[in-house]
């Protein structure tokens, strides 16, 4: 029955998707304002002719978040399915092979910013609300919570879900915004970093300077930002900031082998990045380094001249984004504040710092022992044939450890991405076999998580 109401309304699916890949809602830019309550629009819309009771799109002092839902029997559990409609900026634009906002499927991908993350992974979770209510086999309540601010750390959410504590009470979160370990090994992730993310700004003298009349007697802010940066780390590619690592739960040996179990294959990985050999703290698996340990990488970094040709300049100023990924039990404030401390005392006097946090989230690790993880494992076994892998992801998604705090509820991340799909980068992408995959998925967590 499932197969059959996806076989019938494929196209149509797809369609309907490209026309939410159409609108550039990029979260970051305010430019793109008023597209953002364009695709709140796209999506309150869609809930509804999918046969939502209550659709509603509420204004946050950021982006608007969209709610709905659908209550058949109050006594019945009630699952919230939590995506966000809002995508990363574009560029480099010339990177693309075609317009990142013109859809289109080349070797059964679908090619567009937010293919995967995460218009295409909301989109299945609506297609499926949809086949329940058209196949009457919608065995419980759901509620929506789609947000337009992900991208930027959620930073108006949480106190969204305070204010509206009741409207998103729920049993369990739903969310399908994280990657599979490869196409034909269902996976659930299992933990999700957190991360502080930080601009940084180092000022030297009041104008830039001639190179020449004041090259090697004045402090060069690029040059003195590059060997701060330089300081962060080790050798051995360990985070050199004081404290920083104090926090940081340590796996036992168990843990640790029960985390290799999961598949990981050195050469493809190396193969499909291109790269030579891989890098890392040392003494972990790439699957640790991305799992459980904490990160520190520069983002973007900027200053003096980068037009055409050369021009022979001290920049006055030099700056950078730099994120660090964190992991239970760091905090990500607390790390915003051992950074700031550090870095300053980095700095020469011929310059000055100035930090500014941008923004944090925690990080989540889910129990496999429940009757949710369960009945999601089971729904991926019941339609790839195999026993999905729980596994930890590099990622972070910041409202999931909120949702835990403010409304008590746990979420079951099941994905649908890889991490081929380019996420972030130019041609980004989602494979249409996994995006039909997830809508016929979806209703089998459903019936199995209402049989309790
Ligand atoms: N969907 C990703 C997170 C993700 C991807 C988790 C793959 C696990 C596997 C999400 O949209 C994302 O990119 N989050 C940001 C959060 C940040 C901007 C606060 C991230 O991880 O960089
Ligand atoms: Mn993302």
């Amino acid at each position: 029955m499932i197969r059959n109401y996806i076989d019938e309304n494929r196209e149509r699916f797809l369609e309907e998707l490209f026309g939410l890949l159409r609108i550039p809602s990029i979260s970051a830019m305010s430019e793109h304002k008023d597209d953002m309550f364009k695709a709140a629009g796209f999506i309150s819309q869609k809930l509804k002719d999918a046969g939502a009771d209550l659709v509603e799109v509420l204004e946050t002092e950021g982006h608007p978040v969209v709610v709905g839902n659908k209550t058949i029997n109050p006594s019945l559990p009630t699952v919230m399915v939590y995506g966000h409609y809002d995508v990363q900026p574009v560029d480099p634009i010339d990177l693309w092979h075609s317009h990142p906002f013109a859809p289109e499927v080349r070797d059964g991908k679908i090619y567009a910013r937010g293919a995967d993350d995460n218009k295409g992974q909301l989109y299945m979770h609506i297609k499926a609300f949809e086949l329940m209510t058209q196949t009457n086999s919608l065995p419980c309540n759901i509620k929506f919570l789609i947000e337009g601010e992900e991208e930027i750390g959620s930073v108006h959410l949480k106190k969204f879900c305070i204010d509206n504590k009741e409207k998103l009470q729920c049993d369990v979160i739903l969310v399908s915004d994280t990657t599979m370990i490869a196409k034909d090994i269902p996976s659930i992730t299992v933990g999700l970093r957190g991360l502080a993310y930080l601009e940084v700004e180092v000022t030297g003298a009041n104008r830039d300077l001639h190179s020449g009349l004041f090259g090697g007697a004045v402090a060069n802010p690029i040059n003195v930002l590059a060997d701060m940066i330089s300081k962060l780390k080790n050798d051995r590619q360990q985070i050199n900031i004081p404290g920083f690592n104090d926090d940081v739960l340590v796996l036992n040996p168990e843990e640790r082998s029960e985390m290799a179990k999961a598949p990981f294959n050195l050469d493809n990985y190396k193969k499909a990045l291109d790269i030579k050999d891989i890098m890392g703290e040392e003494g972990y698996s790439t699957m640790e380094r991305t799992g459980i340990r904490p990160t520190l990488d520069v983002c973007g970094i900027w200053g003096g001249y980068t037009g055409e040709g050369a021009k022979t300049v001290l920049p006055s100023k030099a700056f950078a984004k730099i994120s660090m990924r964190i992991v239970p039990n760091q905090s990500p404030d607390k790390i915003a504040q051992l950074f700031e401390d550090h870095f300053k005392t980095l700095a020469p006097l011929g310059v000055s710092v100035k930090v500014t946090n941008l923004h944090g989230g925690r990080p989540y690790v889910s129990p496999t022992d429940t009757h949710a993880y369960k009945s999601a494992e089971k729904a991926l076994q019941t339609t790839f044939g195999s026993k999905p892998v729980p596994y930890r992801s590099g990622g972070s998604i910041p409202v999931i450890a909120d949702f835990e705090e403010v409304l008590g509820v746990k979420s079951i991340l099941m994905g649908f991405g890889l991490e081929s799909d380019a996420i972030h980068s130019p041609n980004e992408n989602f494979s249409l076999e996994l995006f039909y995959k997830g809508i016929e998925t979806i209703p089998h967590f459903f019936a199995n998580y209402s049989k309790k």
